[in-house]
C-alpha cells in the first residue's frame, strides 16, 4: 500500500515537519526539486514506511488517493510552479495542502483554478519555527472541508497539544482563511517582538543594565503573566555569549531587522477593511527604520537629543514590565479585532475562541494570556474588542499609570518606543468619549464641502464658512 502523505520542499521546515509526520507512523514519501536533499534526508531519518521521490511522477505514484500532497516551498512563485507542474499529474479528488506563509488572496486564487479540475487546496499556516515543525506546531488549516477532513488526522496527530490535551489544529473554514489567521497572528508575533526589543533598549539606555542582568529580569517575567514563548527566548538570548568574541550576543548581532513581509500584509490588510492595528504598523515602521542603519549612523551625530537621565533600575523593571504586558493585551486585541473583521469582510466562519484555542501552544505567540483570551470569548462571543474583557479591562487598569510612565521615561530620555507608545494611544483612543474628529470634519467641509453630521440632531450638513 502507498503513503498517506507526501512533503513537497525538504528545507527546514520541510525536513522538520516531514520527520514529525515520519515519527507519528504515517505511511510518507519525501521529494525535494534538488535529489541531494531527498538523499540526506533518507539516510538521516530513513525509516520502512517513509520513500523517497526523485520525480513528481514518482510522488504521485507512490500516494494512496485521496492524494495527500503537502508543499513545504517559500511563499510566491515556488508555490504557484509547483502546482503547475503537479496540476497535470493529479485526479480529481486529490488534495494539495500549502504550509507556507502564502498570501491569502493567492490562496483564494489558486483554489479557484484548481477547483476547475476538482483538485482541493488547504491553505495552511504552519507556526512555530523549526523546532515545532518537528515536534508540534500550531496548524491553521483553511479552505474545502472535504480537504480538512481528510488530512485531520494526520494534523492532529503532528500538532502541539495544549496543556489540556487539544491539538492545536482546527478546521478555520473556507478559502484563503487559514492564511489570513497565521497571516494575523505574525502581525501580533511583529509587535510583541517590537515591545520586548523596546524594553531591552529602556533597560540598556536608562536602566544601564547589561544583558545578562536583563536575562534574569525576562526570566522571572516569564513565570507569572508574562509568560510566553517571545518572552522566554528573549531571557535565553540576553544570556548568551558570542564565542568569538566573548561579548554578549546581541551586541555584536547588527541593529536592522528583515521581513519577509507577513507583518506589512497585515498592516495593509487592516488599512483596506478599516481596522485599526497600530502596534502592528508602528512594529513594521520600526524594523523599515532599523534598515536606514547608515542614514542612522550619520543623523546620530547631527540630531539632538535629551541627555541621558538614568533611571533607578526596579522602578524601570517594575514600569516595563507593566507596559509590556498591557502592549501584549492590545497587540492581541487588535490582531483579534481585524479576524472579527473578516469574518463580515471575506466572509470566513472561524469563530476567535478557535483561533485563541489553537494558538495556546507550538506557535511562535503562544502565551499564558492566551488561556484568557479563550476564557473571554468563550463568555462573550460578540465581544467588540478584547480591551472589554472584565480580565483585561482590570488588567490594563492596574498597568495604565505604569504604562504611562514608562512610556514618560522613554520620550523624556530619547528612547523610541513606537510600539509601547502606539498601544497606548490605541487605548487611550479606545476609550475616549470623544475624539477630535469633530475638528476634522469641520476641516474636511471647510475645504471641500465634505459635510458633517451633528450631535443635536440628524441629518448631512454643510456650513456656509466664508
Ligand atoms: C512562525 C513564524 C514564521 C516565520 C516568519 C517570520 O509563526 O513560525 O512567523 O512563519 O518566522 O516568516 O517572518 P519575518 O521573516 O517577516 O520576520
Amino acid at each position: 500500500s502507498g503513503s498517506q502523505i507526501a512533503v513537497l520542499g525538504l528545507g527546514t521546515m520541510g525536513a522538520a515537519l516531514a520527520r514529525n509526520i515520519a515519527r507519528n507512523g504515517f505511511p510518507l514519501t519525501v521529494y525535494n526539486r534538488h535529489a541531494d536533499k531527498t538523499h540526506a534526508f533518507l539516510e538521516a531519518y530513513g525509516a520502512p514506511h517513509v520513500s523517497g521521490a526523485f520525480s513528481l511522477e514518482e510522488v504521485v505514484r507512490q500516494l494512496e488517493r485521496p492524494r495527500r500532497l503537502m508543499l513545504m516551498v517559500p511563499a510566491g512563485n515556488p508555490v504557484d510552479a509547483m502546482i503547475d507542474a503537479l496540476r497535470p499529474l493529479l485526479e480529481p479528488g486529490d488534495i494539495i495542502i500549502d504550509g507556507g506563509n502564502s498570501h491569502y488572496t493567492d490562496t483564494e486564487r489558486r483554489q479557484a483554478a484548481l477547483a476547475e479540475h476538482g483538485i482541493l487546496l488547504l491553505g495552511t499556516g504552519i507556526s512555530g519555527g523549526e523546532e515545532g515543525a518537528l515536534w508540534g506546531p500550531s496548524i491553521m488549516p483553511g479552505g474545502p472541508r472535504a480537504a480538512y477532513d481528510a488530512v485531520a488526522p494526520i494534523f492532529e496527530a503532528i500538532a502541539a497539544k495544549a496543556p489540556d490535551g487539544t491539538p492545536c489544529v482546527t478546521y478555520l473554514g473556507e478559502g484563503g482563511s487559514g492564511h489570513y489567521v497565521k497571516m494575523v497572528h505574525n502581525g501580533i508575533e511583529y509587535a510583541i517582538m517590537q515591545a520586548i526589543a523596546e524594553v531591552y533598549d529602556l533597560l540598556s539606555r536608562v536602566g544601564n543594565l547589561p544583558p545578562a542582568e536583563q536575562s534574569a529580569v525576562f526570566a522571572e517575567w516569564n513565570r507569572a503573566e508574562l509568560a510566553s514563548f517571545l518572552v522566554e527566548i528573549t531571557a535565553h538570548i540576553l544570556a548568551t555569549t558570542d564565542p568569538d568574541t566573548g561579548r554578549p550576543i546581541v551586541e555584536v548581532i547588527l541593529d536592522k531587522a528583515k521581513q519577509k513581509g507577513t507583518g506589512k500584509w497585515t498592516s495593509q490588510e487592516a488599512l483596506d477593511v478599516g481596522v485599526a492595528v497600530p502596534s502592528i504598523t508602528e512594529a513594521v515602521e520600526a524594523r523599515i527604520l532599523s534598515g536606514l542603519k547608515e542614514e542612522r549612523v550619520a543623523a546620530a551625530a547631527q540630531l539632538a537629543g535629551p541627555s541621558p537621565e538614568p533611571d533607578d533600575a526596579h522602578r524601570l523593571i517594575a514600569a516595563t514590565r507593566d507596559a509590556l504586558y498591557a502592549a501584549m493585551i492590545v497587540a492581541f486585541a487588535q490582531g483579534m479585532a481585524l479576524l472579527d473583521r473578516a469574518r463580515t469582510e471575506h466572509g470566513y466562519t472561524y469563530n476567535l475562541h478557535d483561533v485563541a484555542t489553537i494558538w495556546r501552544a507550538g506557535c511562535i505567540i503562544r502565551a499564558a494570556l492566551l488561556e484568557e483570551i479563550r476564557t473571554a470569548y468563550t463568555e462573550t462571543p460578540t465581544l467588540a474588542n478584547l480591551l472589554l474583557a472584565p480580565t483585561f479591562r482590570e488588567a490594563l487598569a492596574e498597568r495604565q499609570q505604569t504604562w504611562r510612565e514608562t512610556v514618560h521615561i522613554a520620550v523624556r530620555n530619547g528612547v523610541p518606543v513606537p510600539v509601547i507608545a502606539a498601544s497606548l494611544a490605541y487605548y487611550d483612543g479606545y476609550r475616549s468619549e470623544r475624539l477630535p474628529a469633530n475638528l476634522i470634519q469641520a476641516q474636511r467641509d471647510f475645504f471641500g464641502a465634505h459635510t458633517f453630521e451633528r450631535v443635536d440632531k440628524e441629518g448631512v450638513f454643510h456650513f456656509n464658512w466664508a
